[in-house]
Formats: structure tokens, sequence, C-alpha cells
């Protein structure tokens, strides 16, 4: 499983870093403006934070093929090695994926609804796409069963696309998603808590901890 950190926050992107197994950060336009940052600003930081081995996943605001794939490169000169450019999946995003990837960019499909969305920006070059989980699920659209199919029509074409599950409001979703065969899934700093945090656990070492100290003379 690859476990990415959905946030600008970079007092809990380094808390979750230091604690948690993380593969890379993803970030979009309202992640950064929640930062309140500027976003060369906020990258540097998070690389500061993250390395260059890490992957980090910065979004195109543009709206035309063109732009996109100038603000592409803008991204990358500032983002550094490992730097997925996130496009949205319009008309011109699949145009700019298309492009982009010719060029030798590693890009991430993003704001996916259906699968098909998902199979054009594969089919165009996209390294990961993005479905969000719980915008379909407040649609009363299944998000979980839109990520599997989307899973199973990339591994059944034969694709190296990953399915990069995002927007997750609980743990359910999020283990929902893991059992339908996702591989990678970017989570918001709060919910990596609430994945490991169960009573028994933190019951069970009270417990070794009252009956053991006294033999624990190490
Ligand atoms: O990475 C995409 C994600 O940030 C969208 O999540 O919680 O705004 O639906 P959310």
């Amino acid at each position: 499983m690859k476990y990415l950190i959905d946030s600008g926050d970079t007092e809990q992107i380094a808390r979750i870093c230091d604690y948690y197994p993380i593969d890379g950060i993803t970030t979009n336009p309202s992640i950064v403006a929640k930062a309140g940052k500027d976003l060369k600003t906020l990258i540097t930081e998070i690389r500061a934070i993250i390395g260059h081995e890490k992957m980090l996943h910065v979004q195109a605001l543009s709206e035309t093929a063109d732009d996109i794939m100038e603000e592409a490169k803008r991204i990358c000169d500032f983002s550094g090695e490992n730097t997925y450019v996130k496009i949205p999946v319009t008309v011109d995003g699949i145009k700019a994926i298309k492009n982009l990837h010719k060029k030798g960019y590693k890009l991430t499909g993003t704001a996916i609804f259906t699968p098909q969305q998902a199979m054009l920006a594969a089919c165009a070059g996209a390294d990961f796409v993005a479905p969000y989980i719980n915008r379909l699920d407040n649609i009363s659209t299944n998000g979980i069963e839109i990520a599997e199919n989307i899973h199973k029509m990339l591994s059944d074409a034969g694709l190296d696309t990953e399915v990069l599950a995002a927007s997750f409001s609980n743990v359910e979703q999020i283990h929902m998603t893991a059992m339908h065969g996702v591989t990678a899934l970017t989570i918001s700093p709060a919910l990596f808590d609430k994945m490991l945090y169960h009573p028994l656990t933190i019951n069970a070492v009270h417990e070794f901890i009252a009956n053991g100290s006294k033999y624990y003379n190490i």
C-alpha cells in the first residue's frame, strides 16, 4: 500500500512523516489556500520536510491545455524531482496529460468522478488517477465502487496507471477502498490517527505495563 498525506499543513506533514510509513504528499489549490501560503513557498517548505525521495503531487490551476503545459513546467522547476503534476480531467486537461506524458512528465489525473474519465486519463499517459471517494458518496454515488471499477478496468486493460484514491472523510471509506484492490490512498493527517486508534489496543498496552514493569529491569 502507498500512503500519502493529503495536506498543506507543514506541522502535520512533519508529524505524520515522523510517525507513519509515508510515500508522498498530495496538494491541490484549496489545500494551498487553507495553508495560506504562496504555492512556491509552501512547496519549498514541504520539500524541506520530505526531501526528494517521496512523491509530491502539485496541481495545475490553468484551464487551457497550452497554459496547463506551461504551468506544469513552472511547477516542476520549483518542486524538483519526484513531482507529479496533478491535472483535472477536463477536455483540455486530457490534452495536456497526453502532451506532457510525451515530454516525460510524471502526471496525476485528478477530480475524477467516473471510470471513463479515469480510463481516458490513463490512456493519455497519467501515472495515477485520483477518484474522489467522499465527494462521490455525497452525491449518493458509491465512491468505493467507482474506485474498484477504475482499478479493475485499468488492470484488465494492462495499463500501469495506479488508482490514487482521494477525498476520504472516515476510516471505513479508507478500509473499503483498500479492500477493493486500490493500492494508493491519500489521507488527511487527522484520519491517519483515527485509522490507528482502538481502545482495546490502549487497554492492552496499559495492562502489559501494569503486569510487566516489575519484571522488565532491562
Ligand atoms: O486530493 C483531493 C482531495 O483533497 C479532495 O478532498 O476532502 O476536498 O473532498 P476533499
